[in-house]
């Protein structure tokens, strides 16, 4: 099994002071920081978009992983490039021509994700495989934080690790992800968790490293 990922998510995080936060959970043993940007038309929630992800960029050197929930998305791809984003994810549901946006990612030499609501079926993704570098399973419709996972979930989680097959896609799972689930996410073929409640919770810093190990350690008992 590949080594567990954690991407805390900077929904969860205090606005008022992102660069703080971001540091934290870098010191704090982040693997990647995962970035919600919402548009209160594709999602029912607003966020932050390209110039509050360059704000954060100086802050960590780890993988800034980019989850657009915005449509459309094609047109400002390359502001999120720009912006210091590695791993660019879009929604499979957000446009018309999903195909057409990956190659625009890879484009601007950025891994290209694609994220699939819980009613969206894997067979959604079946013929863009080789263009990905991430699949990013919701396990709650997006939009907010601190929602309850899914169940029904973890068999999509399973069919999305069968159809990367052997290429080297990352299984990114996003959504009511905690220490009590995550044995059971691993076990079912992801290995990318974002978690934002479950780590920025009460916005208690020195309480950032060991909300990380926990989901860590945790998604190790399989
Ligand atoms: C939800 C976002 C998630 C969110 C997860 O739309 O995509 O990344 O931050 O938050 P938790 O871990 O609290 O469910
Ligand atoms: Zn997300």
């Amino acid at each position: 099994m590949a080594d567990i990922l954690i991407a805390p998510s900077v929904l969860s995080a205090d606005f008022a002071k992102l660069g703080d936060e971001v540091r934290a959970v870098d010191t704090a043993g982040a693997d990647w920081i995962h970035l919600d940007v919402m548009d209160g038309h594709f999602v029912p929630n607003i966020t932050f978009g390209p110039a509050v992800i360059k704000a954060m960029r100086p802050h960590s050197k780890k993988i800034f992983d980019c989850h657009l929930m915005i449509a459309p998305a094609d047109p400002y791809l390359a502001a999120f490039a720009d912006a210091g984003c590695d791993i660019i994810t879009v929604h499979a549901e957000a446009g018309h021509h999903l195909d057409r946006s990956l190659q625009a990612i890879r484009a601007l030499g950025k891994k290209a994700g694609v994220s699939l609501n819980p009613a969206t079926p894997i067979s959604f993704i079946e013929h863009v495989i080789d263009r990905l570098d991430l699949i990013l399973i919701m396990t709650v419709n997006p939009g907010f934080g601190g929602q309850a996972f899914i169940p029904a979930m973890l068999t999509k989680i399973a069919q999305a690790k069968a159809l990367a097959g052997g290429r080297p896609i990352h299984i990114e799972v996003d959504g009511g992800v905690t220490a009590d689930n995550v044995a059971a996410i691993a076990k079912a073929g992801a290995e990318v968790m974002v978690a934002g409640s479950a780590v920025f919770k009460n916005n208690d810093a020195s309480a950032y490293a060991k909300n990380i190990t926990a989901i860590r350690n945790a998604a190790a008992h399989v």
